[in-house]
């Protein structure tokens, strides 16, 4: 196997290489690390670029002056390494004043200065390249149901993104939103759980057309989702923008394990899926190196990412090559779904009319077909495992 280049399109969020470990029940256990010092690194590593929220590369409360000399700085370090920031945020959950959230947060002022810190950033990231601006709402949500009115929280949500694409319109920046949906933690409940949900919110926007989604592995899988199913309809509805990939064992709390440290045979039914549907996007990491992790196991879990990822590629690749799979693919049913159900031409009149359809079709001798989807898994496990 070849090691990471920038082909592979691999990012990396400056908060995950950068996360010092500190969890509700203990401090750091690493130094706060350099962002310019991790943006080398990943280079190093054979990454394609970089991503950050606001606060990642310049520290909250920063003055105007500092703010322009750490993003010199940064821009420096991009030319030098030639590392892409295909992708920026906004950390509107660190802070104490984001407590009730950020876009819905019950106070006004709140609100609005959300929205001000938003585009702050997002004239950054233009600056920068980015083409896409993501929305995780970690602090959008509640405790308690009587703590706000969620169809009025919507309504603020909705507020927020309507004025904000519009302010991306009317600048030209060349960014597309893409909303990154996660059932709870911090907020015991967070609005828009679900890529799902998600989906449906999107299509209320003014301007749905730049909104799409960034679905992340562990969050789903938190809500004990299938994260593959989530991506193929994000893909079906044109909607897959970017994808935070990471590891999950299950519903429990967000777990950010390297890619492929959970469930290894969804991550390798992702990639075959990624790898084939024509997603052209960055493979993003958003993961947390574990905190028994001194530096040496950052950069370690950093590059096991993108390992992970190229082996699975490579096994995907042959495990759709392998004429056994295909003859399984074949017994499945795989092309004969891709057969509309009516004909060219029918509709229900024809339909009715189509005796073999109804009064002369046996159920019984359709329902003695084995589909034989044991062994086609069977047969993706076998690659997965090196066994073939
Ligand atoms: C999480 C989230 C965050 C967001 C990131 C972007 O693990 O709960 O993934 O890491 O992706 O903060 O805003
Ligand atoms: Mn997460
Ligand atoms: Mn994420």
């Amino acid at each position: 196997m070849t090691a990471p280049t920038p082909a592979d399109k691999f990012t990396f969020g400056l908060w995950t290489v950068g996360w010092q470990g500190v969890d509700p029940f203990g401090a750091a256990i690493r130094p706060a690390i350099d962002p310019l010092e991790s943006t080398r690194k990943l280079a190093e590593l054979g990454a394609y670029g970089v991503t950050f929220h606001d606060d990642d590369l310049v520290p909250f409360g920063s003055n105007d002056a500092d703010r322009t000399k750490i993003i010199e700085s940064f821009k420096a370090v991009l030319a030098e390494t030639g590392l892409k920031v295909p992708m920026a945020t906004t950390n509107l959950f660190s802070h104490p004043v984001f407590k009730d959230g950020g876009f819905t947060s019950n106070d006004r002022s709140i609100r609005r200065y959300a929205l001000r810190k938003v585009m702050r950033n997002m004239d950054l990231a233009a600056e920068l390249g980015a083409e896409t601006y993501v929305f995780w709402g970690g602090r959008e949500g509640t405790e308690y149901e009587s703590a706000k009115d969620v169809r009025v929280a919507l309504d603020r949500f909705k507020e927020g993104f309507d004025l904000l694409c519009q302010y991306s319109i009317d600048k030209k920046y060349n960014l597309k939103f893409a909303l990154e949906p996660k059932p709870n933690e911090p907020r015991g409940d967070i609005l828009l759980p679900t890529v799902g949900h998600a989906l449906a919110f999107i299509n209320e926007l003014e301007h749905s057309e730049m909104v799409g989604l960034n679905p992340e592995v562990g969050h789903e899988q938190m809500a004990n989702l299938n994260f593959v199913h989530a991506i193929a309809q994000a893909l079906w509805h044109g909607k897959l923008f970017h994808i935070d990939l990471n590891g999950q064992n299950g519903p429990k709390f967000d777990q950010d394990l390297v890619f492929g440290h959970g469930n290894l045979l969804n991550a390798f039914y992702l990639v075959d899926l990624l790898e084939t549907a024509g997603y052209d996007g960055p493979r993003h990491f958003d993961y947390k190196p574990s905190r028994t992790e001194n530096f040496d196991g950052v950069w370690d879990s950093a590059a096991a990412n993108m390992r992970t990822y190229l082996l699975l590629k490579e096994r995907a690749a042959a495990f759709r090559a392998d004429p056994e799979v295909q003859a399984a693919m074949e017994t499945a049913g795989h092309a004969e779904i891709a057969t509309p159900t009516l004909a060219a031409g029918e509709g229900y009149a024809e339909l009715l009319a189509d005796r073999s359809a109804f009064e002369d079709f046996d159920p019984d001798a359709a329902a003695r077909r084995g589909f034989g989807f044991v062994r086609l898994n069977q047969l993706a496990l076998e690659h997965l495992m090196g066994a073939r």
